[in-house]
Formats: structure tokens, C-alpha cells, sequence
């Protein structure tokens, strides 16, 4: 890590973990490089881009005062880790398709206005649910956010997404979490630029070519795209090749932006005893007419991979005849 990093945050604040880390490259936003490790689909942080510049005045108080008083999407976790799960998926496997399969949702999705989000969090004591904020920057967030948000520099986004080919902006999420907060390790299916605003937050990331290290869930589980790897107590029985996986690593401060290419795996942590986080994030479709060219990418594979699984889900209906049928036709055949 870099020495001017260090004066605001220490590896005491960072959690332990059994992998090895590469620092992720750091470039202002003007330097070739940037766009060069972009177009590359390698992660890279990006500097002086003023992407959220209008937003950096942001923090809880001016949020209180300036945010509408509409229901937020906060979700609530008994520890630190606030695993995604996808509802769609639950309620199918609770319907006929999953019969037999146990699904424990790890966090729980309440409504709540901003003023008893930050009441809570200034509360907050050991002992009660952590909270972390998860909210679509729409209409519902009040005319001075909106303001804000009419202000972020589109010019830089909107460059990036023509030079590198993105589909279109889907979603701007902001995140406002306790300090500790962890979004376990997954992928998305969209570029992302990241926009730290508040706060430090510490990402891990791997490349798609990674897949085999970190065991994602079944396509139809409701934590696809999770890796199934306890970062905390990883089980090396179970997941042996973890102990494999190349991590890159970055500790994204205040006004800077961090692309998280499609695909690539992000574990995300608000460092400890650092305060509150927020982060907008910016998720772009990738390119809709992109040509395919050979030999295959990693993420192409792995975008393969969750088709073959789909069909057959599709075609065998039951999720617990997809992973035997696969073991028939693999083992012995195209094994040594
Ligand atoms: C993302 C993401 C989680 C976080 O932006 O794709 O996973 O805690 N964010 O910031
Ligand atoms: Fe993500």
C-alpha cells in the first residue's frame, strides 16, 4: 500500500485473511494506462476524475437534512457479512421446482426512512443487527440529491462507456454502511465504475479466470454468483483450490473510482473503526454487439458455463438431477 494511504487507515483496520494480494494499479483518470487496463477488462483505480465530485459533500448529516423522507432499502445482518440472495430464486425454490432444498435467508430487507437509518446506526451497540443501506439513486431520494446526481461528471462516464463499448447505464446504487460491513465475494454481470464518496473501503477482486477457486453457487441457488467460500473460515476440505486463488487488492478512499470489470469477483469491506461508508456505483450492460473472437475470453466461459446450467435445469426441472447428470457425462470421459 501506498504511504500516502497509510496516514488514514492501518492494516490493523483491514480483517485477516489466508490469501496472497496484488495491489491494484492506481492512475489518474487523464493517464493512457487507465483506458488501457479498461479496455483490457482489468480493475484499476481511478484518480481526479470527479466522477461524484458533487457528492463529496456528502455525509449522514447533510443525507439527513437533504434526503426525502420515502422508504430506503436497508438490509439488516446479525454479523458482518451481508450476502446477497436473489428473492426470485427463493420463491421458485420454495415452489415445486425445489423441493427438499433449505435456503436460510442471511439478511433480512426492511423499508426504512433515512432519519431512523441514521438513529440506528448512531445507536448501533455489539449485539444488534448491523445495517447497510442499499438504494437506486431514483426520484424517491429528493431534489437535492437529485441535483447532486444531475451533477456527477457524466461527461467522465459516458466517455468510458463509448470508448470501451458499454450497453447502457442500468443503475446508480448508493451504499451507506457501518464500518466492519462486508459484501462477501461475488461477481455481477455488468462493467461497474465504483465511486467511493465517504469513508474507506478495502475491495478484493478476482479475475473470472478464478472461477475454480471459489466455488459459486448453483445458477439456480439464490446466492449464484456468491462464492460459497467462508472468507472468515474458508473450508479447505470442501473448497481446497481457495487456497489457490490470486487476489487484487485496493483501499478505495474518498473521490476515487475503482472499475470493477464484468464478471470479475469483489469482496467489499467498510475498513474497521473507520467510520460510516458511502459508495454510488455506476453499473453499465456490457457491449451488446461485442464480436466474438477466439480463443475465448475467461468471462465468456464462465457466461457459457451458466447457460449449460440453465438448460439443463430447464429440461431436467429438479435442481438435484443437474449435478448428477453432469458427473455421468464428465467423469471418466473427459477426465483423467
Ligand atoms: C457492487 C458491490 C458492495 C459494497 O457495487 O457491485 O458489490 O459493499 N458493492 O459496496
Ligand atoms: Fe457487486
Amino acid at each position: 500500500m501506498s504511504n500516502e494511504k497509510k496516514s488514514n487507515w492501518d492494516s490493523s483496520q483491514l480483517r485477516k485473511y489466508n490469501l496472497t494480494f496484488t495491489e491494484i494499479p492506481r492512475f489518474d483518470c487523464d493517464d493512457p494506462r487507465t483506458d488501457e487496463l479498461i479496455s483490457q477488462q482489468k480493475p484499476v483505480v481511478i484518480l481526479n476524475s470527479n466522477l461524484a465530485a458533487s457528492a463529496q459533500k456528502w455525509n449522514l448529516e447533510y443525507l439527513e437534512t437533504h434526503m426525502g423522507d420515502a422508504d430506503y432499502t436497508v438490509y439488516l445482518s446479525r454479523n458482518h457479512k451481508f450476502k446477497y440472495f436473489d428473492e426470485k430464486k427463493v420463491q421458485k425454490l420454495n415452489g415445486d421446482i425445489g423441493k427438499g432444498i433449505d435456503f436460510m435467508q442471511p439478511t433480512k430487507k426492511v423499508d426504512m426512512k433515512l432519519s431512523e437509518f441514521i438513529r440506528r446506526l448512531k445507536e448501533w451497540k455489539r449485539g444488534d443487527d448491523r445495517l447497510y443501506l442499499q438504494q437506486g439513486l431514483n426520484n424517491t431520494v429528493g431534489p437535492e440529491i437529485v441535483r447532486d446526481f444531475v451533477n456527477f461528471n457524466w461527461e467522465f462516464c459516458n466517455g468510458k462507456q463509448s470508448k470501451h463499448n458499454w450497453g447502457p447505464l442500468t443503475y446508480n446504487l448508493l451504499l451507506i454502511g457501518m464500518e466492519g460491513n462486508v459484501t462477501p465475494c461475488h461477481y455481477d454481470e455488468q462493467q461497474n465504475l465504483f465511486a467511493q464518496i465517504y469513508g474507506y473501503k478495502r475491495c478484493i477482486l478476482f479475475p473470472p479466470s478464478e472461477f475454480e477457486c471459489l466455488y459459486p453457487y448453483p445458477v439456480h441457488h439464490p446466492h449464484d454468483r456468491q462464492s460459497m467460500v467462508d472468507f472468515d473460515k474458508p473450508d479447505y476440505s470442501k473448497f481446497p483450490k481457495f487456497k489457490d486463488a490470486k487476489a487484487y487488492e485496493s483501499v478505495l478512499g474518498p473521490g476515487e473510482v475503482l472499475y470493477i470489470p464484468v464478471y470479475w469477483w469483489h469482496h467489499i469491506e467498510s475498513i474497521m473503526r473507520g467510520g460510516h461508508t458511502i459508495t454510488v456505483n455506476f453499473w453499465y450492460k456490457d457491449s451488446p454487439n461485442a464480436k466474438i473472437s477466439y480463443p475465448l475470453k475467461d468471462f465468456q466461459k464462465v457466461a457459457i458455463m451458466r447457460n449449460i446450467e440453465k438448460m439443463l435445469l430447464d429440461v431436467l426441472k429438479d435442481p438435484k438431477e443437474v449435478g448428477p447428470l453432469l458427473k455421468t457425462m464428465v467423469l471418466g470421459r473427459f477426465t483423467e
